[in-house]
């Protein structure tokens, strides 16, 4: 969670109006047909030190934000600014420094670790390629499994030998042996056991009060967003639909899709009605005219079909909903 010292900073990662569009080519000749509007129109800002909280369903664009970020998709139009300049006007050497700041952590660390690599060669091969290392590799990997609560005599074992909370651990220890600035943790702890699951949260939390690294938490369950994020973007169908601090944002929500997350939030004793929407979301190809949520929205108006609405302020923070103002949302 951030200082009050560094509430007052300005942000030093800034997206705006960013479009990650994917081509559909058809045909001998390859034709470009379409697109698939992944992440269509997102402003976002991040702090040093902050946790920025991105939830929406599935197929929803959060992973594609990420990736974008990390310069592995390139926008169709938009930008990314690192310290006031463009990610995407970097020339090489700024762009390999840049994906040394930017880690990334992903839900499978089965997958994103070398299983033929040890651990003592999994956390210290990102700084031997980067120049970084500064003692000898064994006590630079023992220092770092330190950091992420692992001990010194693992260094020789293979991620096979591990639990899924250990092996999350290690891609933790990669990911910080780059002295990022922001990391990205892409649904890294929906494959976890809730209690494993707390374990991560207060192991990035503690990590962030030692390094002041910046998060962009990913995930699709708003109660591990609650738990770590200082402000959240509620994203629906590539669009950001609600977002502010993540208190303003639990406590007060406006958008009818926020509202339903919530509602998916168990509270021990206290059960409530699950507010469930009819059908799948759309298609991001061919998204609805006006509002993309009209079609499974229980409070849509004539306007929600036709005119998109746009994020602007409702109380204490920001939503996208023509009836914002009247706030006369119940459970359907
Ligand atoms: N390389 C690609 N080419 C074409 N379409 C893609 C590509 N990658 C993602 N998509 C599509 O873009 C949309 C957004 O996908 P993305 O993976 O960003 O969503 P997500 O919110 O991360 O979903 P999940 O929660 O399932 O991880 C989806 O419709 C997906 O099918
Ligand atoms: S703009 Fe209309 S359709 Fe969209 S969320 Fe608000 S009420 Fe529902
Ligand atoms: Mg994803």
């Amino acid at each position: 969670m951030m200082s009050a010292q560094e509430i007052k900073q300005p942000p030093f990662f800034n997206i705006d109006q960013l479009k990650t569009w994917y081509p559909v080519k058809r045909g001998i000749f390859s034709k470009t047909v379409g697109f698939v509007k992944a992440v269509d129109n997102v402003s976002l800002s991040i702090k040093k030190g902050e946790t920025v909280g991105l939830v929406g369903e599935s197929g929803c664009g959060k992973t594609s934000l990420g990736r974008t970020i990390m310069l592995l998709e390139h926008p169709y139009a938009g930008d990314i600014r690192f310290k006031g300049q463009s990610i995407f006007s970097f020339h090489k050497k700024q762009k390999n420094s840049l994906r040394r700041s930017i880690q990334m952590i992903f839900q499978d660390p089965q997958s994103s670790l070398n299983p033929r690599m040890n651990v003592l060669d999994i956390v210290t091969e990102g700084m031997k390629s980067h120049g970084l290392l500064k003692t000898s590799q064994k006590d630079a990997a023992i220092h770092l499994l330190n950091e992420v609560g692992l001990e010194k005599n693992v260094i020789f074992r293979y991620p096979h030998e591990f639990s899924g909370g250990q092996r999350q651990r290690i891609s933790i220890a990669r990911a910080i042996s780059m002295q990022p600035e922001l990391v990205i943790c892409d649904e890294a702890v929906s494959a976890l056991d809730v209690s494993v699951q707390a374990q991560i949260i207060n192991l990035l939390k503690d990590l962030q009060d030692r390094h002041a690294f910046s998060y962009i938490f990913i995930s699709h369950d708003l109660s591990v967003i609650n738990h770590i994020s200082d402000r959240v973007a509620v994203m629906y169908l590539g669009k950001i639909v609600e977002t502010g601090p993540t208190a303003n944002v639990l406590n007060d929500p406006v958008h009818p899709y926020t509202k339903a997350l919530i509602s998916a939030i168990p509270i021990p004793g206290k059960p409530r009605p699950k507010i469930v929407f009819q059908g799948a979301p759309p298609s991001p190809m061919n998204p609805p005219s006006g509002c993309r949520f009209h079609p499974r929205c229980p409070h849509t108006v004539d306007i929600c079909q036709t005119v998109e609405p746009s994020l602007t302020q409702a109380s204490d923070h920001q939503v996208a909903c023509h009836l914002k103002k009247k706030r006369a949302f119940t459970a359907p």
